[in-house]
């Protein structure tokens, strides 16, 4: 792969017969440089670089992954770049994104400097050609980084991503509630419901579940979903039993992406597109209401049509729908349901805003 893990490697294996605290202090200087030539190299990279399959790396600071001999490049989070980081236990580096100040930090911490790795990034140019054009097959990061696995294949919680929240009572609030505090972000939580209730793991248990999956990439607050059905419109009349069309039109969402709601229900976080939105789809429910003026609340199980919307919204940022049947004559509440690849709801920044949903009310006649 990249000229550093083979600098990675050969100081590893350099520094193998010191002893235990000198051998971390070579493998985190190793780690420095590693990242910073790795870093450097990165920066030569574009979309079309060539690439073998399974190979992670940034491109244009974004994150990238080979497939099938191209990269497919998804952007980090607001405020945060890739780049390739020192691991902190074991040799090599690991692939993430992060602040510029926090790579900085990290790379400081080894006591690496840029000054220092060019000429090692340099010497090495012509082996890693060498090696890249014998296509080597062992290209991740795991096989480069010795003990320190992957970091997204990693079982154990890495300190960078720590959150450090405390319950919010200091000092107490009348009428709050104290949060309970975590030293490993509740990545465990689940093993304290086992076995009465169970992982969420990727079906729709109706019977509940526990999800240990983390929220994911947040956007901006200028970036939140949000729609307007376009037809029917609310308060409108249609005729019962006939086709019509559904029209929504939606800022600040990537419609069209889902992943098996079968198989992958809420299993993954919550993603952003280059333009820092929600990866996503949305639905269209209809339910029968008794009047406009109905007060009755309603039942979410009860609903007489529902679609998962499977495409991109066009141009003017409309998707549609038929509802080829059309709908008994009646009263109808319709309502949007916007989420995340893996249909759990859109994740906003803020907790004051408006809907990111939409919801008419129409009759048909
Ligand atoms: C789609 O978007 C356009 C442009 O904003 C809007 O005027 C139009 O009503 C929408 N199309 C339909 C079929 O509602
Ligand atoms: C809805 O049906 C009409 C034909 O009745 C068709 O032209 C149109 O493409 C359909 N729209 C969608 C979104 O399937």
């Amino acid at each position: 792969m990249y000229t550093s893990t083979l600098i990675a490697l050969a100081l590893a294996t350099a520094a193998s017969a010191r002893p235990a605290f000198q051998r971390r202090q070579a493998s985190a200087l190793a780690n420095g440089q590693a990242a910073i030539a790795l870093n450097q190299q990165f920066a030569s990279l574009t979309t079309s670089s060539s690439c073998t399959t399974g190979e992670d790396a940034c491109v244009n600071q974004k994150f990238a992954q080979c497939v099938g001999g191209s990269f497919v490049v998804q952007a980090c989070g607001p405020g945060t770049i890739c780049a390739a980081l020192p691991l902190t236990s074991g040799s090599g580096t690991t692939i993430a994104c992060t602040t510029q100040s926090d790579l900085d930090a990290r790379i400081a911490a080894t006591g690496a400097t840029s000054s220092d790795t060019t000429t090692a990034a340099a010497a090495d140019t012509t082996s890693a050609a060498a090696a890249a054009s014998t296509s080597v097959s062992s290209t991740d990061n795991s096989a480069s980084s010795g003990s320190g696995s992957d970091l997204q294949s990693s079982t154990t919680l890495d300190p960078s991503v720590i959150q450090n929240v405390d319950d919010g009572q200091n000092p107490p609030t009348a009428g709050q509630t104290a949060a309970v505090v975590s030293q490993n972000n509740f990545m465990n939580f689940c093993a304290l419901t086992l076995p009465n209730t169970p992982l969420t793991n990727g079906l729709q248990l109706t019977t509940g579940s526990c999800n240990p999956t983390p929220i994911g990439l947040i956007p901006s607050s200028d970036k939140m979903p949000s729609g307007k059905f376009q037809n029917p419109k609310n308060g409108a009349t249609i005729p019962a039993n006939k086709q019509f069309t559904i029209t929504l039109q939606v800022k600040n969402i990537q419609l069209g992406d889902f992943t098996n709601a079968q198989q992958t229900y809420f299993a993954n976080p919550q993603t952003l597109n280059s333009d820092g939105v929600i990866i996503g789809h949305t639905h269209f429910v209809i339910e029968a209401v008794d009047s406009l003026a109905s007060t009755k609340v309603t039942d979410p199980t009860e609903f007489i049509f529902f679609k998962g919307v499977d495409d991109a919204q066009d141009a003017d940022g409309n998707v549609s729908v038929n509802v080829t049947a059309g709908v008994p004559a009646g009263t109808y509440r319709m309502g949007t349901i916007v989420a995340a690849s893996t249909h759990q709801p859109a994740i906003v920044p803020i907790a004051q805003h408006g809907l990111l949903d939409d919801v008419v009310y129409f009759t048909a006649k």
